[in-house]
């Protein structure tokens, strides 16, 4: 049996185990007592998570020295992977989705980099939804997972008992109908845990998806679609020696040391001599990315949080913080075969994935200059200021599940203020409405091109103001604002208020 064989052979066996072991895991509380010492600090991630990895917490140390040699530290030469990408679902009929945990594989069919990790549907990121304004979702929840959690469709305007609220958490065990109407215009939104406290550890062990919307408007466009349209879920992550995801946070914040693209570890793309739509997320817990292309050319910026610009726009770098996301062009018309392009961070010196040009077809896409009409928000009738503190406060207070901090009227225009002296980056996010970015004091001083349009995570440095206009017109009911470094979210920088 030679060594490939063997590894495949391996993971087999592991992910057996694991599925065998999933039925039978031991509750939290026994695992916690015996690793942690008595908490002495309420907010309960912070204190247990010191050190938590998936295989420590569910599934036993994986041993896997041939793992450890493909991971090819050490080596000069980088192994790459062919980027992974979800398959496409559509969220309708009770589409059941089940979070627990699973072995992936974070390299290839030939050389596996299996990793035990959370996971929607044993896949990490999970499956990609897709489905059109206008219609209904319906996906029908079951928890896995050791712990409660939630389901937060993150962008999507959803009723109340739809949105995953950290009050809404469903037991181990336990199974949730999510159904809601999609009443928002094209977009890439995701999905992710969101119960009180353990959203950054369940976020971080692999639990994220895409949910892509489709609307007549974008559908008019012709934009670049099927192999041409691919999301990029980009993250860091840390790994334990066994090679299992690891959640090691810190108060200022989850610090991966390598990245990940679309739970692949050094991707690459063979990409045609064509127009690329890549649909980015954010997918860190904390970082910031600072994107660009290794040969100098400009993305085509034409979308971001809340679907498309009103004009396309060509920008060297773009630096989004956790849960923002991005849709651009890329045009690998004109390369040649053999020719690589490597999308690169250039905040952590990272290459993140390498295009390798491998086959020359005719592409006769344009790329349209004017996408969208945006109505834009005026006349606010009333201001309100968030003051994001410390590293775990919004206006002096920490998040309480049960208290009710300030109440929106239905369909009326608000000027909302959100202030930090230190401690940032703090991407501050909205449920239940999308906002209009009006400006941005002290700090970076203006507003980014990809801060344009529709948002519902934007990003707070050191010393910024940064003033929205805001309209709850969707539903009355329970929403949140918090910032989305989810150490700061679930250390207490949140805060529950009704839309009334
Ligand atoms: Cu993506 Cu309230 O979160
Ligand atoms: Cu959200
Ligand atoms: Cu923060």
């Amino acid at each position: 049996m030679d060594a490939r064989q063997s590894r495949a052979n391996t993971l087999a066996e592991i992910t057996k185990a694991a599925i065998d072991k999933t039925s039978g895991l031991s509750s939290r509380s026994k695992f916690l007592s015996a690793q942690f010492p008595p908490d002495s600090i309420s907010r309960r991630t912070f204190v247990r998570a010191t050190f938590a990895s998936v295989g420590a917490l569910a599934l036993g140390k994986l041993q896997l020295p041939d793992a450890q040699a493909a991971r090819g530290g050490g080596s000069r030469t980088v192994t790459r992977y062919p980027l992974h990408v979800p398959p496409v679902y559509s969220p309708t009929n009770g589409y059941p989705v089940k979070a627990a945990p699973a072995i992936v594989n974070m390299g290839s069919d030939q050389l596996p980099l299996p990793s035990s990790v959370l996971a929607y549907n044993g896949l990490m990121p999970g499956p990609t939804f897709l489905a059109a304004s206008g219609t209904t979702a319906s996906i029908n929840f079951t928890n896995g997972l050791v712990d409660e959690s939630t389901i937060h469709w993150h962008g999507m305007i959803v009723p109340t008992p739809a949105d995953g609220h950290p009050r809404d958490a469903i037991a181990p065990g336990g199974s949730y109908a999510y159904q809601f109407p999609i009443i928002q215009r094209a977009c890439l939104n995701w999905y992710h845990p969101h119960p009180d406290m353990l959203t950054g550890e369940q976020v971080c062990l692999g639990l994220a998806g895409a949910f892509i919307v489709r609307d007549s408007e974008e559908a008019a466009l012709g934009l670049p679609s099927g192999a041409y349209e691919i999301p990029l879920i980009v993250r860091d992550a840390n790994l334990d020696s066994a090679g299992n995801l690891a959640y090691n946070p810190t108060t200022t914040g989850f610090d991966g040391k390598i990245p990940l693209v679309n739970g692949t570890r050094n991707p690459k793309l063979d990409v045609d001599t064509a127009l690329y739509r890549f649909r980015v997320l954010n997918g860190a817990n904390a970082r910031l990315f600072r994107l660009s292309l290794s040969n100098g050319a400009p993305f085509v910026l034409i979308g971001n949080d809340g679907g498309l610009l009103e004009q396309a726009a060509p920008v060297g770098q773009i630096e989004i913080g956790p849960a923002e996301r991005l849709d651009l062009l890329v045009d690998f018309r004109g390369q040649s075969i053999g020719a690589k392009v490597i999308l690169r961070d250039l905040n952590a010196g990272w290459d993140l994935l390498e295009f390798d040009v491998a086959r020359v077809v005719t592409d006769t896409h344009t790329i349209p200059t004017t996408l969208s009409t945006i109505s834009k928000l005026a006349n606010p009738v009333s201001t309100r200021t968030f003051k994001f503190e410390g590293m775990s406060k919004i206006n002096g207070q920490v998040y309480d599940l049960n208290r009710i901090d300030f109440q929106v009227p239905f369909g009326q225009t608000e000027r909302w203020i959100f202030t930090t002296g230190h401690n940032a980056p703090h991407p501050v996010h909205v449920h239940g409405a999308s906002f209009q970015v009006q400006s941005r004091t002290g700090g970076r001083g203006v507003v980014f091109p990809w801060e344009r349009g529709w948002k519902d995570t934007v990003l707070l440095e050191d010393g910024e103001t940064v003033e929205v206009l805001i309209r709850f017109d969707g539903y009355r009911g329970l929403y949140l604002i918090h910032c989305h470094k989810l150490e700061h979210e679930d250390m207490g920088m949140m805060s529950n208020f009704e839309v009334i």
